[in-house]
């Protein structure tokens, strides 16, 4: 990578440690430093081009709504840094879309858009870092923000649950990969997660409840 890019990437860094340092919704600098490696290690497998995908994975969360206002950043915005860091419209907009289309959220409203590879790998970094270990620790400080259960007894109610957010998402994200190398990687997370859901389930007396879980709709 020349000089010029190794620039650009340290003042996008800056930039957004300083924008997400204190944000509470657990898209806070250390999510992105996360995303950050992530997207790097799997890049050099994939052969993807380092650069975009290094500024993508920084600057992905930075116009998502799910970011508070005093957090978040409009496209104008967006546009107007690059033009300060000096990134070529091409690239920008590239690093644009890329970061308006991989969000979870939104997956049914994207999902003829083809991603490009570097795309692919910020997506695939993003959603490891909502699985094992991390997963679950983020999903319960999410959930405790949010005054949600811990998990609920019964069938599988609508009430919103640290444990039901396994089943909405976290259980699905292993295939959901769209490189070889995020596979590989999610796999390992997976288990731990279904181990982990599984001890939950013999520690609290067989009350949790998960749907993907449930033998009939096993997806291991
Ligand atoms: P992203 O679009 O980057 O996945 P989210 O806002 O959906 O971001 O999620 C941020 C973190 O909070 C992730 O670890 C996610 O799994 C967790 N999370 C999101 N929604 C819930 C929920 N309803 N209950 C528990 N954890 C959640
Ligand atoms: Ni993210």
């Amino acid at each position: 990578m020349n000089q010029q890019k190794e620039r650009q990437l340290n003042q996008i860094s800056t930039w957004v440690r300083e924008k997400l340092i204190n944000e509470g919704t657990g898209h806070d600098w250390l999510h992105i430093t996360r995303v950050r490696s992530l997207s790097i290690e799997i890049a050099k497998k994939e052969q993807a081009d380092l650069f975009m995908t290094e500024a993508a994975a920084l600057i992905h969360d930075m116009i998502d709504e799910k970011l508070s206002e005093k957090h978040r950043v409009s496209v104008d915005e967006l546009n107007k840094r690059f033009s300060e860091w000096q990134i070529e419209k091409d690239e920008a907009d590239k690093i644009l879309s890329i970061i308006t289309n991989i969000s979870f959220r939104n997956r049914d409203k994207n999902k003829d858009v083809k991603l490009s590879k570097e795309g692919m790998v910020v997506q695939d970094a993003d959603r490891l870092d909502a699985i094992g270990a991390i997963g679950i620790a983020r999903t319960f400080m999410y959930a405790g923000s949010k005054g949600h259960l811990m998990y609920h007894e019964g069938e599988f109610e609508n009430i919103p649950s640290a444990v039901g957010h396994f089943d909405e998402k976290l259980l699905h994200l292993k295939d959901l990969m769209n490189t070889k190398t995020g596979r590989k990687l999610a796999e390992r997370r997976h288990d731990l997660m279904v181990a982990f859901l599984k001890e939950l389930k013999k520690e609290c007396s067989c009350t949790v409840q998960t749907a993907l879980l449930d033998e009939k709709k096993a997806v291991w």
